[in-house]
């Protein structure tokens, strides 16, 4: 499989059977994200991995669809705003630095026959009530993960990006 073979077999995952996750390829995943670049290889990241059932349930009251309570695992992504890079002019970079180790693993996943879904519309500040974060760890992104319980029902909704034309500008 090539990466754009890849790349197209990843799709949001939004229904999970109950088939454990392997620890061998959870260990894998977690590998192909450390590696991640970051802006000045700062690494402005913490992963909270939530399997507990309790945990699980305390973090669905954040989003509250039905799929995601199925999800054997949730990844929560921080960001660290008081060690992420800092352009001159103040702008922050932890969410691109974030954003970028979840597309590893999201990648990672799907080449191991795993599903993911990206998760952002979660109540954030009760997200870091639950997990009691400190002030500078922003809860950035949940991502779903396990193996999924069927086909995606229309691939070609997920396949459904704009044409390079409108995209690439040639200047
Ligand atoms: C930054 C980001 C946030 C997202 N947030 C959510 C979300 O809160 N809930 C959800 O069901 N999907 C969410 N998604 C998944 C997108 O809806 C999905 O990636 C997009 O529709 C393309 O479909 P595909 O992932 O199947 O290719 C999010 C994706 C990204 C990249």
């Amino acid at each position: 499989m090539n990466f754009l073979e890849l790349a197209k077999k990843r799709y949001s995952v939004r229904s999970y059977s109950d088939k454990p996750v392997e620890e061998e390829k959870l260990q894998y995943l977690l590998e192909c994200g450390r590696v991640a670049p970051s802006a000045a290889n700062y690494q402005p990241w913490k992963i909270f991995l939530v399997k507990d059932d309790e945990m699980r349930a305390k973090l669905s009251t954040t989003y509250g669809r039905n799929w995601f309570k199925q999800a054997p695992i949730v990844l929560v992504f921080c960001g660290d705003h008081l060690t992420a890079w800092k352009r001159n002019d103040g702008k922050d970079h932890t969410d691109i630095d974030v954003s970028i180790i979840i597309d590893h693993i999201t990648l990672a996943a799907a080449e191991q026959d795993l599903g993911t879904c990206w998760i952002c519309n979660f109540d954030a500040a009760s997200c870091s009530g639950i997990l009691n974060l400190p002030s500078n760890l922003e809860p950035i992104a949940y991502l779903s993960l396990g193996y999924p319980a069927k086909e995606p029902e229309d691939p070609s909704r997920h396949l459904n990006r704009k044409e390079l034309s409108e995209i690439v500008h040639y200047i």
